[in-house]
């Protein structure tokens, strides 16, 4: 025998059965991960799904239980919810009326379901009538420290619905500090806040836009949310959102930004959320549909390569099929 004839190094080796694949698997994605979200509306018997969504649903509050109950069952324990209020007006009042749609979905899983985690989106643009995240201007620009008080005051509002964690989606400036102190002067000290911190002026919100019905009526996100050329301007955003008193940071959308997550991650070295936004769960129902690609595999691949980017946890739409086939 021959020796230094063949390559020494034989990776296959570990490859080749499922128990020494499992020996080496670096990544491990499990139902703990995720956290589901969820989209809340007026009326009765409302189970409506978002055409550019298959199996996502905007629901009214007595068809809130059985989706919880189905969501426990396999093992997600954590939804952010979404509200579609009944009004909208320049100021979006509802996003902090303390009988606003969110405000009575947290009271009723609070009362219900006392181990499912609430998470709330906190921002206004599914409650201005104009559907930017902040009152305007003349000029029709987001008037940042007048929107930091009504966001503040949503936070606080969901608190006091029972919201175990807030989760400001608005990017504006200084709003991480400025909720922490609100929330800590109503007494919510141990509410912590899950920071969009990261949050890219992305195409890949628009299905997103049809569930919550909060497209922008003019102009669009780019005065508030990030250039998806900016990846140093990333990792800075976040850590501003720690200094002002972040409990998680987050990085949205997660698949074109792996390197935005890993990035974050390892320089931050922080809990780090990853939001898989509508457009990339609805470019995957779209191609299963078509049997383009076998949905399962694509799906689990998926959120296997953002857990490995670094993240913790992932907010996707995929959570209950996922969990599902995980458990199998
Ligand atoms: C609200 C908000 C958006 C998303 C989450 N919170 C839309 C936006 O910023 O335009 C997008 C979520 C998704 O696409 O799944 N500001």
């Amino acid at each position: 025998m021959e020796y230094g004839k063949f390559p020494a190094y034989r990776p296959r080796r570990m490859r080749n059965g499922e128990v020494p694949r499992q020996f080496i698997r670096e990544t491990e994605l499990s139902a703990k991960d995720f956290i589901y979200p969820l989209f809340v509306k007026p009326g009765e018997g409302c189970r409506d799904e978002v055409p550019s969504m298959p199996g996502v649903y905007q629901l009214s509050l007595d068809m809130l239980m059985p989706e919880i109950e189905e969501l426990l069952a396999c093992g997600v324990k954590s939804v952010l919810l979404f509200g579609l209020p009944a009004h909208k007006d320049p100021l979006g009042t509802e996003a902090y009326d303390d009988h606003g749609i969110v405000q009575e979905a947290c009271r009723i899983i609070r009362a219900q379901a006392p181990e499912m985690y609430i998470i709330t989106d906190v921002c206004l643009c599914e409650y201005t009538d104009h559907g930017h995240c902040g009152p305007l201007d003349e000029a029709g620009n987001v008037v940042n420290d007048e929107a930091l008080k009504l966001l503040a005051a949503e936070a606080v509002s969901h608190a006091r619905a029972g919201a175990h964690m807030v989760a400001p989606s608005d990017m504006m400036d200084g709003r991480v500090g400025y909720i922490r102190a609100a929330l800590d002067e109503a007494g919510f000290q141990d509410v912590p806040i899950m920071a969009y911190s990261t949050k890219y002026a992305s195409g890949f919100y628009g299905p997103f836009r049809d569930a919550a019905d909060s497209a922008p009526s003019f102009g669009d996100r780019r005065a508030y949310q990030m250039d998806p050329a900016n990846a140093r301007e990333g990792v800075r955003e976040s850590a501003y959102d720690i200094a002002e008193g972040a409990d998680l940071v987050m990085v949205k959308p997660a698949l074109s930004y792996l390197d935005v997550i890993y990035r974050v991650k390892s320089e931050l070295q922080f809990p780090t959320v990853a939001y898989n936004v509508s457009g990339e769960y609805s470019m995957v129902k779209a191609a299963a549909a078509n049997d383009w690609i076998d949905e399962r595999r694509v799906v689990l691949e998926l959120l296997t390569s953002i857990k490995r980017a670094g993240a913790d946890m992932i907010i996707t739409y995929h959570a209950k099929e996922a969990a599902r086939w995980l458990a199998e």
